[in-house]
């Protein structure tokens, strides 16, 4: 891409998939058909004059409020009540939900046995509904509002005093606030 940008001497040259990502606050110059180096097939690359409204470029930028250090981490349009979307955050992952005009940020990792939950459900009820098994957790606190209780028939039966055994671990909550147009995640 680098080089493209340099060999058609534009500013900011973009691939289609970031174009869709950005189509509606940005202004497009023009576009040229390339075939981008180890690739066979021709891909449109848009060359970009403007971003509109809110700057991308301010991504990273950090503030300080509340005793703690914030990180920008996306636009406030780009979650909408109901959704949730997973970003990489101090090398983990982490998930963001928006529901019931509340923000929740937690771990990809279900407490119960650290298995992804990004493909949960978040219920009437605010709240997270584990993947794999029967565990919900309130998004408003972090709290176990059910806890994996129950095994399939074929278990054995060591596994079912496993499944006992393992005791309520709620979900850890991290600071994220909306402010100004972005979502913010508590860095401290
Ligand atoms: S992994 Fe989520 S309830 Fe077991």
């Amino acid at each position: 891409m680098e080089t493209a940008n340099k060999e058609a001497e534009t500013r900011l040259l973009i691939s289609e998939e970031a174009f869709k990502e950005i189509e509606d606050r940005a202004e497009v110059e023009d576009f040229v058909r390339v075939k981008l180096k180890g690739s066979s097939q021709r891909s449109t690359l848009y060359e970009i004059s403007k971003l509109k409204g809110k700057s991308l470029e301010s991504m990273d930028e950090k503030i300080f409020e509340s005793g703690i250090f914030w990180k920008k981490i996306m636009l406030s349009k780009d979650l909408k009540n109901g959704e949730k979307k997973k970003i990489n955050h101090h090398k983990n992952e982490i998930l963001i939900v928006r529901n019931d005009d509340n923000l929740s940020a937690f771990s990809n990792l279900c407490p119960h046995m650290n298995l992804p939950l990004e493909m949960g459900q978040i219920t009437n009820e605010n709240e997270f509904l584990c993947p794999f098994r029967d565990s919900k957790f309130c998004l408003r606190t972090g709290a176990v509002k059910k806890w994996v209780t129950t095994n399939p028939d074929w278990a054995p039966e060591e596994a079912v005093e496993l499944t006992k055994a393992i005791k309520e671990i709620p979900l850890n909550l991290l600071p994220i606030m909306d402010k100004d147009g972005f979502i913010y995640i508590g860095t401290n």
